[in-house]
């Protein structure tokens, strides 16, 4: 599989990308995708589970990564759509698309498969997102935005776009969690 492939690839798994109307930042985010999949010969992107140690202990096999990332975006655009509505409150789309669709990029790094690799098990998630969106040439923003899209670590959203990606991926989240709990309090 070469670049063009992965890039046809990703804009396929995800429309959301046509919502990015900055070249540069879109193209970055593509890119981190594409590196990302040729580091870890990822071929089949719909296949990557979403989250296997979660999957495993909930007896949930068939969620899947594409999925949960197109979840968390539309829900981020949703919440900001009706938050700007009726107040002026300075949110860059943009910024908030590019940041949700790499939000959870560092799990092509972190598991092989249902497998755990190095990287989870010595870095956990998603510090090593950082590397990858800043790699491909995201700016600290965007880095902030997967950095702090779960408690996992102690970094807290500074801006208003990492806020609302990380809400939209607990609701999210819990929406996987709740096909196999009937409460959320017990997983
Ligand atoms: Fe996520």
């Amino acid at each position: 599989m070469d670049d063009q492939d992965h890039c046809e690839t990703i804009e396929t798994a995800f429309p959301e990308l046509d919502r990015i109307a900055d070249t540069d930042l879109r193209e970055g985010v593509i890119d981190a995708w594409s590196a990302s999949m040729a580091d870890n010969g990822v071929t089949d992107l719909e296949a990557v589970p979403w989250f296997p140690p979660a999957q495993r202990d909930l007896d949930l096999p068939d969620e899947r990564l594409v999925s949960h990332v197109r979840d968390v975006t539309r829900g981020a655009l949703v919440l900001a759509e009706i938050l700007t509505e009726r107040r002026t409150v300075d949110v860059s789309f943009d910024l908030l698309v590019a940041g949700a669709l790499v939000h959870d990029i560092s799990k092509l790094h972190e598991f092989n498969g249902m497998e755990s690799t190095a990287i989870e098990r010595l870095l956990g998630h998603p510090h090593y997102g950082v590397h990858v969106v800043s790699a491909a040439g995201l700016g600290p923003e965007v880095a902030h935005i997967v950095l702090a899209h779960t408690r996992r670590t102690a970094v807290a959203p500074a801006t208003i776009e990492a806020e609302l990606v990380r809400r939209a991926d607990e609701a999210a989240a819990a929406a996987i969690r709740a096909r196999a709990l009937s409460d959320l309090r017990n997983g």
